[in-house]
């Protein structure tokens, strides 16, 4: 390799970010003379951007400049306050991210979010799915067998996931997989629904129907068996995000370090084959020799960044073929616990919507936030766009229609605080998390991680493994961030094996083919937990 940027480095030091505004017409060449210039420039301040930085320092790259719309870094893992405690003081709600999913065996790799949590002291607690009781438009209603069922079906239905896959048959919905493993639900038995709904959307995100079989099983798998099926519920009231700032405060100076640009809107990123230029909506620019995207697929999807060139075709195709879900949560908080005490979840079967609040979780347990009075619903897709597009009042009046069905024994007060995110309307995510639809390949996935001259992208949709988690992101920001100061260097060293290879560009295929050969399942791909089927091709 002829990369040799150390000179360049050293030459960059200390230049600050120039308004290009007062030269609007100017060639490109003097208007990138003005603007601030930095070697690596992170375009997210999320888990993958930090963690992006973090794998450069770490490599003893410090030349680099985070880049982040909102005021604060932490990116979906995003709180907010809620409601009043008994000191008169507001609780802390996660908005969006709030499992440590798949924690990891004793012996066994553990989960870096586990790692991060044990490390910056995360108040969690163990969050039971199993724990949870079923509920129609009469009151309670035991149809707790039908969980069972759809469990024996999703063991048959994932093993023949394990055998398209490792075979490079063709994909399936996870409907079809679902049905043909033996749970078929009918339209109108909405308890079946309910439970589908449950098993499937709640974690996915989207139907069975709007959804692949092999990687819906796969990703479920790997986070599941690579760590262990245990997962956390984060009640910090210092929220989820301390870990990120943890994290950053390695080698971050707070919020004063000039390598961090807060409430910086990027609206349009140029990238050659020499480097990147970012422009900013407050007109300032940064020039670097790579670029770092980590923006959300939903934000990917929307024009609001422009890209210059448009991104080649290959790219495009693989940004509108993966879907971004939205996931909502609806927090209230009650003068008083009407709901049993002991349980954690309560599923309600709606006699004509699937999908309608479905999914209660109770928060006011000695184990979570005890004495809080806190109960929130979740909604996905459809029904979140829906509940994100009307009024508060419209969907309070919803829930309490349900929760009066749920428990009509009972006198249920209205709740005396209130809140939900619009993930769908917030422009720096625009969507909750990815997923991959029926009929992917990891070929098609590759186009989505691969970069496009000098500009990388990282983040919870460009893992493979671990799309929708934390711990996709932060694996996908540290790759970015390890394989730049590694071309940089003029070398590529493989992660694990420690192995030096050539690396630079990441593959990308101009011609998809309908499957993924087993060979394609390797760390080139971004498939890192390989090892799990047996095919150690890298
Ligand atoms: C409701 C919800 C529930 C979730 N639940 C869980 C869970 O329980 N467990 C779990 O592991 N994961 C969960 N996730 C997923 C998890 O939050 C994400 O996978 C992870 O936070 C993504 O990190 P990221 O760095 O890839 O992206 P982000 O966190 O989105 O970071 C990207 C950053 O880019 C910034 N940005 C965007 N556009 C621009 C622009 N134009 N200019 C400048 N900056 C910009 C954004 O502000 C953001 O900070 C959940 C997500 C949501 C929304
Ligand atoms: C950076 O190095 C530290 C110390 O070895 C390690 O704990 C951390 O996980 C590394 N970060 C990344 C993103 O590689
Ligand atoms: C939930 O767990 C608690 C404590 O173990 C138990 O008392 C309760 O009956 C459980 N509820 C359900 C529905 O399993
Ligand atoms: C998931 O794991 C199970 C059990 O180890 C295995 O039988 C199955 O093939 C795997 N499925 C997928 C899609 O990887
Ligand atoms: C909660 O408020 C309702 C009326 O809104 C009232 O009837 C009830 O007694 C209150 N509960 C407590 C514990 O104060």
């Amino acid at each position: 390799m002829q990369l040799h940027h150390l000179p360049f480095l050293a030459a960059l030091a200390g230049w600050s970010i120039q308004p290009a505004l007062g030269v609007p017409h100017s060639p490109r060449d003097q208007e990138q003379a003005q603007c601030k210039k930095t070697t690596v420039a992170i375009l997210g301040g999320g888990i993958a951007g930090i963690s992006a930085a973090q794998a450069l320092t770490n490599a003893s790259v410090h030349d680099f400049a985070i880049i982040e719309y909102r005021d604060t870094i932490g990116g979906r893992a995003w709180h907010n306050p809620f409601g009043k405690g008994p000191d008169g003081k507001p609780y802390t709600i996660e908005m969006g991210a709030n499992w440590v999913q798949g924690l990891g065996n004793p012996g066994g790799p553990q989960n870096p979010i586990w790692t991060l949590a044990q490390k910056y002291n995360l108040k969690t607690h163990y969050s039971n799915y199993d724990n949870i009781s079923t509920y129609n438009e009469h009151g309670y209603s035991d149809y707790s067998k039908l969980l069972d069922d759809y469990d024996n079906a999703y063991e048959i239905a994932n093993q023949k996931a394990g055998e398209i896959l490792t075979q490079n048959l063709q994909d399936q919905t996870a409907q079809s997989g679902m049905a043909l493993a033996g749970w078929n639900p009918k339209k109108h038995d909405m308890e079946a629904q309910a439970v589908d709904w449950w098993k499937w959307d709640f974690e996915d995100n989207f139907t069975p129907l709007e959804s692949s079989l092999v990687y819906g099983c796969a990703g479920d798998n790997l986070t599941s068996n690579v760590f262990s099926d245990h997962d956390n519920f984060v009640t910090d009231q210092r929220g989820f995000n301390t870990i990120i700032k943890g994290m950053a405060s390695d080698f971050l100076k707070g919020d004063n370090d000039p390598r961090l640009h807060l409430n910086t809107e990027i609206t349009d990123i140029e990238y050659h084959k020499d480097g990147v230029t970012i422009h900013n909506k407050d007109g300032s620019c940064i020039t670097a020799a790579y670029a770092i995207c980590t923006f959300s697929l939903g934000v990917l999807q929307s024009d609001a960044v422009k890209f210059t060139p448009s991104l080649p075709e290959w790219k495009q195709t693989a940004i509108q073929k993966f879907t971004m879900g939205t996931y909502t949560k609806i927090f209230m908080q009650f003068n008083e616990t009407f709901w049993p005490t002991d349980t954690q979840y309560f599923l309600y079967a709606d006699p004509v919507m699937r999908g309608w609040y479905p999914v209660f979780q109770s928060l006011s347990m000695p184990e979570f936030l005890p004495g809080s009075n806190i109960l929130f619903v979740t909604v996905t897709n459809e029904l979140a766009w829906r509940a994100e597009r009307q009024s508060n009042e419209q969907t309070q009046s919803e829930i309490m229609a349900v929760l009066r069905k749920m428990w009509p024994e009972k006198t249920i007060p209205e709740p005396t605080s209130f809140l939900y995110p619009r993930w769908s309307q917030e422009p720096w995510s625009r969507g909750s998390y990815s997923n991959w639809p029926p009929s992917t390949t990891l070929e098609m996935h590759q186009n989505l991680r691969a970069n496009a001259d000098r500009l990388w992208f990282a983040g919870e949709a460009t893992s493979p493994t671990y799309f929708g988690f934390l711990h996709g992101a932060w694996f996908e920001g540290r790759d970015a961030g390890r394989n730049i100061a590694a071309v940089m260097k003029g070398h590529c060293v493989h992660p694990e094996s420690k192995k030096l290879k050539e690396c630079g560009q990441r593959r990308h295929y101009e011609t998809l083919h309908g499957t993924s050969p087993l060979a394609d399942y390797s760390a080139v791909n971004g498939w890192t937990a390989n090892s799990f089927y047996d095919s150690n091709t890298d």
